[in-house]
């Protein structure tokens, strides 16, 4: 049983098979949080709140701290009753358990408001899920002005240090470290999607390394505003709160309505970040992503932006198709420019008719050429935005957030859609499902190119609602398209990795992960994208920026094969021979990619650390490894002989290295390790190309 309630110390224990969580009833009747951390092997010595002091001027570690009484914690709820009191307090009711469920039940002491706070435990993922649901059961509308999902407490210390992943445009997902000392440190999210610049995931460590040292971990299932909150205070316990972010936030419940957090994943690893990544990656391929794609490979794509940009038409595509299919690619995708009267980012966005002059036979035509090919078909798409400039706009310029009496400034030319309408919702729902039942479509590139600015929606009287519903009406639209389109791949696209979160990781079985393709900025990237995200999710093409020749081809490839591999470079404009070359690389991935994506991934080296990115890739059944190495540019490389120890092998087994067809014992690849030499000559003309150098080696079990 992995939830146990002890009668005679008040403790709840949730167990997995590695870690616990543990809270009880404290004197006062207060629900208060107790251990976090590695299993106990004796049941008998997980701590009680006896010793737990109360201080009568603040107080500390509630399980679930409300704005009330003289907590001094960040709340999980804040509410407004309807005279006015903005005091909760709550009482600890029951507890339910069912199976691996524990519902916690408490209600304000005056008002009738219940809430239930919800623990989900996955034994063997060494993973809990946590959330919130409030119920108003009073005559009068409850209004919450800041509702988070939960809060966590760690042990006082000096020693820790928060890892979180931020970013900009073309440069998200990058690993940050720092300690954590006293006050407070929040990361949000206040522009309507998960955003470029943080992340919803926090990790907390002793010390750690990739393979050794305690590591606290949570990350959030929102795509809207969020905020992560660490609150450090001298002597007290460390605070982590998530949830919605309070900002702008007001949500009117309704006599008999209910309202329900976002889900927190949360887990604890005794063996440093790489388990950490270990336990979240294997969670999101078997309990997160969509089951209908979750356990298949994805298909190689190719994308046509970078080569065509707008100027899209049957007979260009046609041409990279040709190139395309020539190389391997098994999915052909136009991106945008082949709707309303989309020449440039200027106008057209929200007229999803098939611009005549592009394609005046419709996409029919090209559909059937890429299926002579062997390929499938896809599109990108931007449902939730406008132009001015467009037929949908002029018909209802209502539909956009806005304020009345104030500009409707625009990003990147457009206005957003209010998905919280139900108009709207229906609109994008139907335009979407249209497109796909017209055509024979096989994967969606769902983008998202600016995040709202003026957040008004003049007709609705709880305007402030509107961060929530968009988000919950987004959900259902990409809930009700999978469910009907199973076989179509959706990938989830936000200006970039702007959109990467587990909430949407339900609806999407991919992101993009950065419009930043260049392959080195690239390997920092994805090392933080690695972090908490499965690489089968993490797309990553080759094309040619940074420079179609200032890196070796194979070098671009490689770091395109740490995931999911695409190709968005421009084909019309390579040689035989590089066409060759790209052939070549396509069909070793494919032979890879299943370890690639559904295997365990160690990161032996970090690129933000050394001068080599370098992972290995464990199969599922453990008997193939793939090592992909990238070097770059470091002082004296001529050099560079570089030892390095794999891992996750059997001692007494034999393995084989396809490349240089050597045969070594798991101990050996182990504990001595694998020489690469990466030694090269010394040329002061040489281009800095050379400095970027690639190895791919396979390693099977014999
Ligand atoms: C932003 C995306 O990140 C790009 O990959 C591309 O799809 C453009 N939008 C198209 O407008």
């Amino acid at each position: 049983m992995p939830i146990t309630y002890d009668e005679s110390k008040k403790i709840w224990v949730l167990e997995t098979n590695d870690t616990a969580y543990s809270f009880g009833i404290h004197q006062s009747g207060k629900i208060k949080h107790c251990y976090w951390g590695k299993k106990i092997s004796r049941f008998d010595d997980y701590p009680d709140l006896k010793s737990y002091r109360e201080n009568p001027w603040w107080d500390w570690n509630d399980e679930i701290p409300v704005r009330g009484g003289a907590n001094q914690t960040e709340p999980c709820l804040q509410v407004v009753y309807a005279d006015g009191v903005r005091d909760v307090t709550l009482n600890y009711q029951d507890y339910h358990i069912q199976d691996n469920l524990l519902s916690i039940h408490f209600t304000d002491e005056y008002y009738r408001l219940s809430l239930t706070s919800f623990y989900k435990v996955h034994e063997s993922y060494d993973l809990m899920e946590r959330s919130i649901q409030l119920e108003n059961h009073s005559d009068l509308p409850i209004t919450i002005v800041n509702f988070k999902s939960a809060s966590f407490y760690l042990p006082a210390s000096d020693v820790y240090t928060l890892t979180h992943l931020t970013g900009m445009w073309a440069h998200e997902t990058r690993l940050t470290k720092e300690p954590i000392t006293e006050g407070k440190k929040i990361l949000e999210s206040r522009v309507g999607r998960t955003s470029h610049f943080h992340n919803p995931f926090f990790a907390v460590d002793e010390k750690a390394t990739e393979d050794h040292g305690n590591v606290w971990f949570g990350q959030l299932a929102w795509s809207g505003n969020w905020k992560i909150a660490l609150n450090k205070k001298p002597y007290e316990q460390i605070q982590i709160s998530l949830g919605l972010n309070e900002w702008d936030f007001e949500y009117s419940l309704q006599p008999s309505a209910s309202l329900t957090s976002p889900v927190v994943l949360s887990g604890f690893s005794s063996n440093g970040f790489g388990e950490m990544s270990s336990r979240l990656h294997r969670f999101q391929i078997e309990q997160i992503l969509p089951k209908s794609n979750a356990h298949q490979l994805r298909k190689v794509l190719y994308n046509s932006w970078e080569a065509t940009a707008f100027n899209v038409n049957e007979e260009n595509q046609k041409a990279l198709a040709d190139k395309a299919a020539e190389i391997g690619v098994e999915i052909f995708v136009v991106d945008d420019g082949w709707f309303g009267e989309r020449s440039s980012d200027r106008s057209g966005l929200g007229d999803w008719h098939v611009n005549a002059q592009k394609f005046p036979r419709g996409l029919k035509p090209l559909i059937d050429y890429c299926k002579t090919k062997g390929m499938d078909f896809g599109l990108w798409i931007e449902p939730e935005m406008v132009n001015p400039d467009s037929q949908l706009y002029s018909q209802h310029p209502e539909w956009v957030l806005h304020f009345p009496n104030r500009p409707r400034t625009t990003g990147r030319n457009q206005l957003m859609l209010n998905l919280a309408r139900e108009d709207v919702k229906a609109f994008v729902l139907d335009t979407v499902d249209h497109l796909l039942s017209e055509n024979d479509i096989r994967f969606i590139k769902w983008d998202m190119n600016r995040p709202v600015f003026e957040a008004g929606w003049p007709e609705e009287a709880n305007q402030q609602k509107m961060w929530f519903d968009y988000i919950e009406n987004l959900y259902t639209i990409w809930d009700t398209l999978k469910t009907k389109h199973h076989d179509v791949i959706f990938e989830s696209c936000a200006g970039g990795g702007g959109r990467v979160d587990i909430g949407m990781m339900r609806y999407a079985d991919q992101f993009w992960t950065s419009d930043n393709t260049d392959p080195y900025d690239r390997q920092f990237i994805q090392e933080g994208f690695s972090l908490c995200y499965n690489p089968k999710v993490m797309m990553c093409w080759v094309t040619d920026w940074g420079g179609k020749n200032s890196y070796p081809m194979t070098y671009r490839f490689h770091a395109a094969m740490m995931g999911s591999m695409g190709i968005g470079a421009d084909l019309a404009g390579y040689s035989k021979e590089d066409l060759q070359t790209a052939k070549e690389l396509i069909n070793q991935y494919k032979q890879i990619r299943n370890t690639v994506q559904n295997g365990r991934l160690y990161r032996l080296m970090s690129p933000s650390q050394t001068s080599f990115s370098i992972n290995q890739y464990l199969s599922p059944d453990s008997t193939e490894s793939v090592l992909i190495c990238l070097k770059n540019p470091m002082p004296l490389s001529m050099f560079q002989v570089l030892r390095i120890k794999l891992k996750g092998l059997e001692e007494k087994s034999l393995y084989h290295i396809s490349q240089t067809d050597q045969i070594f014992s798991g101990s050996f690849l182990m504990n001595h390790g694998l020489d690469l030499d990466f030694r090269q000559e010394l040329d002061v003309k040489a281009k800095d190309a050379n400095h970027f150098k690639s190895q791919l080696l396979i390693i099977k079990k014999k």
